[in-house]
């Protein structure tokens, strides 16, 4: 049950996001896309950059040790974040969208066959389809959709009969839609897969920022994120991977750092997790992720969770109360969770997110990367209130008349 006991000091929360410190009115309800990033984040790269800065796992003098321990600390950081068992399974990446296409690349393509089939459900994001909708075309592997009902349920009838064909090597599905912000029983489904042996990936992206995560418990294969959804820098993902899995998958990209030898007929790879980060990687993010997991790990789950019920609940108030608005997904808020979309019937998604933007109201409107999604609910785009936990509910509040003074506009 939902507890909307909140104690969390969103005042003192907010002082510390310099981006909400404008004099001028701003309103930032798209976290979803990404998230504003705390002062400490924003300093621990600066100071790194000013006074440690040097390339890892390279040089053999103190400055370049130090980088490199900052790095692995980083590694460390994302480990007991997502509660993976070793520091190895853990795979820097520049995001979500590239974790995914390391497996669609390396363990997809190294695997899958003609034949075999990939399961994905209606609420991806295109970074979970493309990837597959490439393999589908380089290897002649099926790509099979699961269906949701008019509220984003998972159709669990047709994921069972599904996984009972017996081809379904892999189901990539999203932990938490970016859309309908609807949060799947992903641990269930997981349980399930693994029965019809199908290997399951976890998109993450939104999930991550939201609620605790841990890989061992939900038991998936594969886990993606990025570090800008949950208050880091951008440039910085990670992928976990089962470490067995990762032993067998070849590399993604090739280059220095992911070797353990080269000669002029051949190379040897390096282990994981160095055999999928070819080149110089992400550095100076990583020690910003770093910093964004300490911050938020010094924040109790349950009070984020408490805290941004309470938004949803004040988000779906206020946007029931406009005429003509439609939500898109979980009838009662207590089932929608980091972001809600909608439709109004006198006014074009486009149309309102500018007149919004005009005011300070930080919207994101079109079709979220989720076209599949909008097709099957039967609309061109939607528009999304995002939310997180320095949002206030007098902010969402506000959006309300903020609407309906842009649809009055627009309507005449
Ligand atoms: C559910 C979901 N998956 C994947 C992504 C892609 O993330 P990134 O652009 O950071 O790679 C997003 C981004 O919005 C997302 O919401």
């Amino acid at each position: 049950m939902l507890s909307l006991c909140v104690s969390l000091d969103v005042t003192a929360i907010r002082r510390q996001f310099p981006a909400l410190q404008k004099s001028e009115q701003f309103v930032y309800l798209d976290t979803a896309a990404s998230a504003q990033k705390p002062e400490t984040v924003l300093r621990a790269m600066d100071a790194f950059s000013r006074q440690q800065y040097a390339n890892v796992h390279r040089g053999l003098y103190p400055h370049s040790d130090e980088a490199t321990d900052r790095y692995e600390l980083a590694r460390e950081s994302v480990r007991s974040f997502v509660n993976a068992q070793h520091r190895a399974e853990i795979i820097f990446t520049k995001g979500t969208t590239e974790s995914l296409n390391l497996i669609a690349r390396s363990w997809g393509h190294a695997t899958l066959k003609k034949g075999d089939a990939v399961a994905l459900t209606l609420l991806e994001h295109h970074s979970n389809i493309v990837p597959w909708l490439q393999l589908k075309e380089e290897k002649g592997i099926e790509v099979v959709w699961i269906g949701i009902d008019e509220q984003g349920h998972v159709d669990r009838k047709e994921l069972s009969r599904i996984l009972r064909k017996g081809n379904i090597r892999l189901l990539s599905m999203t932990g938490l839609s970016n859309v309908l912000g609807i949060r799947p029983p992903i641990a269930d489904i997981i349980a399930e897969a693994h029965r019809s042996e199908a290997l399951v990936a976890i998109d993450a992206a939104q999930l991550i920022g939201h609620h605790a995560v841990s890989v061992q418990e939900l038991d998936c294969d594969f886990l993606a994120f990025s570090g800008h959804k949950v208050y880091g820098p951008t440039g910085i993902g990670a992928l976990y991977a089962k470490r067995e899995l990762l032993r067998s998958m070849p590399p993604f990209l090739g280059g220095g750092m992911m070797i353990r030898e080269v000669r002029q007929d051949g190379f040897i790879a390096a282990d994981a997790p160095q055999k999928f980060e070819a080149g110089t990687p992400p550095i100076i993010e990583a020690v910003g992720l770093t910093a964004a997991l300490e911050w938020l790990g010094k924040i109790q789950w349950k009070d984020i969770e408490a805290h941004e019920a309470a938004l949803m609940k004040t988000a779906y108030a206020t946007l029931k109360t406009i005429p003509g608005v439609r939500i898109l997904g979980p009838r009662r808020f207590e089932e929608a969770c980091g972001c809600v979309s909608f439709v109004c019937e006198s006014a074009h998604p486009h149309d309102l997110s500018e007149l919004l933007g005009q005011e300070g109201f930080c919207l994101r409107a079109g079709h979220h990367c989720a076209q599949p999604l909008h097709e099957h609910l039967g609309i061109p785009a939607s528009l999304r209130v995002s939310l997180a936990l320095y949002n206030t509910e007098e902010e969402v509040r506000s959006l309300g008349p903020a609407i309906m003074r842009a649809v009055k506009t627009l309507i005449g």
